[in-house]
């Protein structure tokens, strides 16, 4: 098999996937990255023809090309960088978030129709080994179809660099400006929302959310960042199968575990709490021959693909390997991958009008369906953004109700 030529825009995260790729038939062959000291033994890791770039138009032209380029540069800006590689034919792995603004949405979206090479969104929490089983178990059909669930993903912000050093956190922000110090609470939905998506197949239209908030002040909270001082944002969609969802963004809970729920005609699949174990909880009229009624288990890779994961690092639980795998499978087959870019814009609509929804104190906004060119039509020249740009544009929305 051809061996798969990979580059790498941003060398933080992303560095995460190095291994996988060349578990999976792949070679990381150049990167892109802003801070030049990382320009360091990486020839002796990765051969003498590596190629490091500080600016994204040389890294396209890498000599011998690249056929994949996984993106991972700042949160708020992938979708340029995307569209740029899709226009040139590159196949793309996108970390989470497509696109910031509605605007980038659309214009992504376009690109990736006139394209010859694959949009995928690089989410991972679906391919949690826990998420997998809900979804083996979903497909089966013994649950019925989905009327209700809930996805809770928890990521405390540490407040100061001088806090991090002390818990001895990694501490995630370089600069004033930086995107997590601006992140609104809606904006991190795909770990909450994609595994929901994934397992059921339904797709969000309809969003309203409200932010979660300490009244009484927020002094020596080390659990926010110094602009947004929302605790969560709790997002409830309406879906176009009738199901209802209830998801977090990423929530800054004390003590926070992550967890879904995926309430059926016929019963509920869990993840809880306590030992990230899977709940199949099957109503009494609708026991399968030979189930139990409640069977409550922690669903394990088999030892081959165990094996694999150790090797490539083992990150969140697996499912980093499996996004790499899942990806180069579906670029070597041609067959389009289920985190497509109407389900990644999808996705970043929730976010973004889910936070217009928090400002506008919970008003309803309709998830438009890109598919269609009318919807694009209304959002095209929409760049509504609560973050600070590389290239010194400012804010012009806030990122926090409170
Ligand atoms: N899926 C997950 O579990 C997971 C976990 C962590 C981060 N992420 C995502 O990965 C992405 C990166 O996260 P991070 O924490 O590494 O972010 P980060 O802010 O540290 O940025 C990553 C790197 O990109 C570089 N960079 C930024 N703009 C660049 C440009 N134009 N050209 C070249 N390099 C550039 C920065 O110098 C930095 O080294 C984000 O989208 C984040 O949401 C996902």
């Amino acid at each position: 098999m051809k061996k798969l030529r990979v580059g790498i825009l941003g060398l933080g995260r992303c560095g995460a996937f190095i291994k996988s790729l060349y578990l999976n038939d792949a070679e990381f062959v150049a990167t892109c990255e802003t801070k030049a000291e990382m320009n360091y033994g990486l020839k002796e890791l990765y051969g003498e023809d590596f190629g490091f770039y500080t600016d994204f138009e040389e890294f396209l032209k890498h000599p011998g090309g690249m056929d994949v380029v996984i993106i991972g540069n700042f949160f708020h800006e992938h979708a340029h960088y995307a569209i740029r590689c899709l226009e040139e034919g590159i196949n793309v792995i996108s970390e989470c978030l497509a696109n910031a603004t509605m605007a980038e949405g659309v214009a992504l979206v376009r690109a990736a129709e006139k394209s010859k090479a694959m949009y995928i969104l690089g989410e991972n929490y679906q391919y949690s080994t826990e998420c997998l089983e809900m979804k083996r178990i979903y497909d089966e059909g013994t649950m019925g179809k989905v009327l209700f669930a809930e996805g809770e993903y928890n990521h405390g912000l540490i407040s100061s660099k001088e806090e991090a050093d002390k818990t001895r956190t990694m501490y995630l922000r370089s600069f004033e400006e930086h995107w997590r110090n601006h992140l609104p609470r809606t904006y991190y939905v795909q770990h909450s929302l994609a595994p929901l998506m994934f397992v059921t197949g339904s797709r969000p239209v309809r969003i309203s959310a409200m932010a979660a908030y300490n009244v009484n002040g927020t002094t020596g909270d080390k659990m926010i960042g110094p602009n947004v001082k929302d605790r969560a944002a709790i997002m409830i969609t309406q879906n176009d199968d009738g199901s209802v969802f209830r998801v977090t963004g990423c929530s800054g809970w004390g003590s926070g575990d992550n967890t879904y729920r995926v309430c059926c005609e016929k019963g509920q699949l869990e993840i809880m709490r306590d030992d990230e174990s899977l709940l199949v909880n099957y109503d009494e009229n609708y026991v399968p021959s030979g189930k139990e009624r409640k069977t409550r288990y922690i669903p394990e890779p088999d030892p081959t693909e165990a094996e694999l994961i150790e090797k490539a690092g083992g990150g969140h639980g697996g499912s980093d390997y499996r996004v790499i795998v899942e990806a180069l499978k579906h670029i070597r087959s041609g067959v389009q991958h289920p985190l497509d870019v109407y389900f990644a814009t999808t996705l970043s609509s929730v976010a973004i009008l889910g936070h217009r929804s928090v400002l506008n104190n919970g008003q309803p906004y309709d998830i438009p369906d890109f598919t269609k060119e009318e919807d694009r039509l209304k959002y095209e020249n929409d760049y509504e953004t609560p973050f600070y740009g590389t290239d010194g544009s400012k804010p012009t929305i806030p990122c926090s109700k409170n």
